[in-house]
């Protein structure tokens, strides 16, 4: 899979996913020999900067977070593809420039009129660009050729804000022309979830509320929200990542097997799980939220986050939640779905655990029962990739006694391939035009439809002053009331 004749418009150069993400996996993508020949990428953005001033700045990227090595040859073939449009997204006579940039490089580079508009900006300023987009004939592709959209979450802060912003897009854009990127369905861990319920035989027939006594999906960050302020005040970690990625994790543990894996069958199945997603009651006794206090990380003194840069003194936004979801399905009536996630815990991790009933009836003494928990499958979606499955075994020596042993399928060990970075495999597929990974507006419409009444919830109790997020120390494991959250069901959050 070699993408053709194409470019990348990238709105947004300066910010720290094209720095941290998008220039490297471009160069990435290029060394691996996935990128045609004249592949041309153009920065556009409020700098009074020429072409060598933009490629100096993806080298710098490149040089900081490429994952292959450098390759001065592929640099080369790649920087004379560089152009720079310098520009404000009200300016018109701007993008008169970057039309006609478009047009000389699909002369000199052969680009052949494909071109993907990547929006690496904040939301707000979506449809500023796709009206100038729009407006000046960039939208539309000729005959026989292409013009995408890539945008960002967020999508969005709540249903309402989604519709709008689909439609801004729409109006566009074809829907089949939009590509929204949520970078963990990039991630090779999590494309194997459905290789390995549906490739095998011995999972399935277990998958199921006959077998499956909770499901618990944690994304867990050691960091905290660094120089991100700005965005992170007010929209919290269950919009930042709960309404995203957990919900599209939950999605493919949860959905039934497509009829084939293109992008309308596996869409149905996600949209079918997403609509099945009911909440419990008490919102009050299923959710728990946090912010994390002061304390240490990594040997260093870290801030509180009420007391970072750019937060307000006041501010409610969560660092950290956790909720409670059925999914009310034949397969998965009376399954509760934790997920959680947060910032400043102990250890970055993120993981689904499929946590299994306990057997029936053992036929062993109390005494030789040394430590048995739940059988478990734990899918290790980062950092250490792989697959342990967690089941009591035969402690060895004289007697019978019972211990938990973990077997564990770990990916460096397995598979001479190295993984591509989510965003190369995500841009690879803008290219070559391939939806699958990409979650479709339904989708979104529909995890916020899952979130707003928690969010209401929330919003309301700290209205009335009858709650707020609970500090938790940084380093630990979340507030108590997540643990109390668990405890009520008879459960406990694994320590991963
Ligand atoms: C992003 C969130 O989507 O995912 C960030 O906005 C978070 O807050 C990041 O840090 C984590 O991504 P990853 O791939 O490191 O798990």
């Amino acid at each position: 899979r070699i993408a053709g004749p194409s470019g990348m418009v990238l709105f947004g150069v300066t910010g720290d996913l094209s720095r941290k993400k998008i220039m490297p996996a471009i160069y990435d993508l290029a060394n691996r020999g996935l990128l045609p020949p004249g592949f041309s990428l153009t920065g556009f953005a409020r700098r009074d900067w020429a072409d060598q001033d933009f490629a100096q700045i993806v080298h710098d990227s490149v040089k900081a977070h490429a994952r292959t090595d450098f390759r001065e040859e592929v640099w080369q073939q790649l920087a004379e593809g560089f152009r720079f449009v310098p520009g404000n997204f009200d300016d018109d006579q701007a993008f008169d420039r970057l039309r006609r940039t478009i047009e000389e490089l699909d002369e000199l580079r052969g680009t052949g009129g494909n071109h993907a508009f990547y929006l690496a900006i904040p939301p707000g300023f979506f449809g500023d660009v796709v009206g100038q987009l729009k407006e000046h004939g960039l939208a539309r592709a000729s005959e026989g050729s292409w013009r995408r959209v890539v945008i960002e979450k967020p999508f969005g802060h709540d249903l309402e804000s989604a519709r709008e912003l689909q439609g801004i897009l729409g109006e566009v854009f074809p829907s089949d022309s939009i590509f929204r990127i949520d970078h963990y369905l990039g991630k090779e861990t999590v494309q194997n979830i459905l290789a390995m319920r549906f490739a095998n035989e011995m999972f399935e027939p277990i998958w199921n509320s006959n077998y499956v006594d909770h499901v618990q999906i944690t994304m867990a960050e050691d960091i905290g929200i660094g120089g991100r302020a700005g965005y992170y005040d007010g929209i919290g970690a269950a919009r930042d990542v709960i309404q995203n990625h957990l919900l599209q994790l939950l999605s493919l543990v949860a959905m039934e097997e497509p009829t084939s894996f293109d992008a309308r069958s596996l869409r149905i199945e996600k949209q079918k799980v997403l609509s099945s997603v009911t909440l419990p009651r008490r919102l009050d006794l299923t959710t728990a939220r946090g912010q994390y206090a002061a304390g240490w990380a990594g040997g260093v003194k870290v801030p509180g986050f009420l007391e970072e840069e750019g937060i307000k003194r006041t501010s409610t936004t969560e660092t950290y939640a956790a909720v409670t979801l059925n999914v009310e399905t034949r397969r998965w009536a009376g399954v509760p779905f934790y997920l959680r996630t947060g910032k400043r815990l102990g250890r970055r991790v993120t993981e689904v655990a499929i946590v299994f009933k306990r057997a029936p009836h053992l036929p062993f003494a109390d005494s030789s029962i040394e430590e048995l928990g739940q059988n478990a499958l734990v899918i290790r979606i980062q950092p250490d990739e792989g697959v342990t499955l967690r089941f009591g075994s035969k402690v060895p020596g004289t007697q019978m006694e019972i211990r938990d042993v973990n077997m564990d399928f770990v990916y460096g060990g397995a598979f001479t391939e190295s993984s591509p970075e989510a965003y190369e495999r995500l841009i690879l597929d803008v290219l070559l035009g391939d939806p699958p990974l990409f979650p479709r507006h339904e989708e979104v419409e529909l995890s916020w439809q899952i979130l707003d009444p928690i969010l209401d919830h929330w919003a309301a109790q700290d209205e009335k002053g009858k709650g707020r997020p609970e500090p938790y120390e940084s380093g630990g494991w979340g507030p108590a009331s997540a643990d109390a959250m668990l405890a009520r069901d008879g459960r406990v959050w694994r320590r991963p």
